[in-house]
């Protein structure tokens, strides 16, 4: 992709042209296969590392584009409209970088971003234990004890998003359980380090190409290097993350409930009944019109939510839960509508609105559920307690 390190408006144009291309030629022909084999999908991944996909919010000090968070919505969103499970693959990539932009030092940022920047490596994320997955502070059980120049992390991870794949993985721990959320710091652990393996690896209703595993950590020696940020700060470190991935997912949420809108479309006017195009019955253009309502305004919320991780705004953190929240439903209704409208054909996996339907459903439940995303809605008007 030919831009210029430091992107324009124009620059930002010329990717999303690209992407729509790549989306049309390479990624959605691939969709109904990635879903099938359940199998991450290599080749695309190598599609995106070679088209600079991965390293677009990445500063170019670091081998990145340097693009915005706006951007990079709109690439997830593209994506997400032909092949949810690839549309992931970037976010997670987000996911897994972001904890080291926001609270790595210089030597971790040049260690370990410029080889996600450029997809030679992937990145996973990993907070959610087998009790604590909304609560994601007060329930952790993963332990850090200092020994020495390392840390001996022991524990358990489900829920893990590339897990298997990533070469890095951003590890939520306790290093002092009487602090509570204070006492929980972030790690930078590397695929092959003894006591680091993976687990058991679910079998999904959707987004079935992109891997979620179990990960295990039995006495596994971490550099006291590796520390992400102070001790203490990682619980922090992970919602600071979560402000600015949760965009991310509700760009893919988007994209999802914005193809199945198009397909649906499409059907309705080829498709004859009662003597003409199903387009033509006014009963399904209402389902139409309050489709492509509900996606503009997810549209809307998430565009300024994405210019809000730009700014930094000092909201953010509530814009991100309420472009999720919104995007994630209406990723929901939508394809629910057109597996509807689509009748006996869209409850068919020989079409694509009933793949769009089971990938949808994620898009409310991960980077927190739509009730998480309501509590943390409800604090910006009544405060935490
Ligand atoms: N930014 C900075 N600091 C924040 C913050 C934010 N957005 N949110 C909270 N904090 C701080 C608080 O200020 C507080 O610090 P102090 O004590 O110093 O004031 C500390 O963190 C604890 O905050 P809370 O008391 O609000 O914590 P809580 O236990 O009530 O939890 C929660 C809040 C919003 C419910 C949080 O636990 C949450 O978001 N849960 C959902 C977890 C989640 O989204 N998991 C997703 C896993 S990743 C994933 O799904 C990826 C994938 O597969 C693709």
């Amino acid at each position: 992709m030919a831009v210029a390190p430091t992107l324009t408006d124009d620059d930002e144009e010329l990717i999303l042209e690209a992407v729509r291309e790549l989306v049309r030629e390479k990624v959605a022909p691939r969709a109904a296969e990635i879903d099938a084999s359940a199998e991450f999908p290599w080749d695309l991944q190598k599609l995106f590392a070679a088209n600079d996909i991965f390293g677009l919010i990445i500063p170019t000090e670091y081998g990145g584009l340097g693009g915005s968070f706006l951007t990079y919505v709109k690439v997830v969103e593209e994506v997400a409209k032909g092949c949810a499970t690839s549309a992931l693959m970037i976010a997670v990539q987000e996911l897994g970088a972001l904890p080291i932009l926001i609270a790595g030092n210089e030597e971790q940022q040049r260690r370990y971003i410029p080889k996600l920047a450029s997809g030679e490596w992937m990145a996973a994320y990993a907070l959610t234990e087998a009790g604590s997955g909304s609560d994601a502070a007060g329930s952790m059980r993963t332990r850090a004890v200092r020994d020495g120049d390392a840390y001996v992390l022991d524990g358990s991870k489900i829920w893990i998003t590339q897990g298997n794949i990533a070469d890095i993985v951003t590890v939520f721990a306790l290093t002092d359980p009487e602090r509570g959320p204070n006492g929980i710091s972030a790690f930078v652990v590397e695929k092959g380090t003894p006591g680091f393996t993976v687990g058991k690896l679910e079998k999904k209703m959707g987004i079935r190409g992109s891997p979620t595993v179990e990960l295990h950590f039995e006495s596994c020696r971490v550099p006291a290097a590796n520390l992400i940020g102070p001790e203490g700060d990682g619980f922090k470190t992970a919602m600071k993350v979560l402000d600015k991935s949760r965009p991310g997912i509700a760009a893919q949420a988007l994209g999802i409930a914005q193809g199945a809108l198009d397909y649906a479309v499409g059907y309705l006017k080829e498709r004859i009944a009662f003597g003409k195009p199903l387009a033509q019955q006014q009963g399904l253009q209402f389902m139409l019109a309050d489709m492509r309502t509900e996606v503009e305004a997810g549209r809307l919320l998430l565009y300024e939510a994405a210019r809000k991780c730009d700014e930094g705004a000092a909201d953010l953190t509530t814009w991100a839960a309420m472009c999720k929240l919104k995007c994630g439903d209406v990723a929901m209704s939508v394809t629910t509508d057109a597996v509807q409208l689509l009748g006996g054909f869209g409850y068919s996996a020989d079409y694509p609105v009933e793949r769009m339907m089971r990938d949808a459903k994620i898009t409310q439940i991960y980077e927190g559920t739509q009730q998480i995303q309501r509590i943390v809605i409800a604090r910006s008007l009544v405060g935490r307690r």
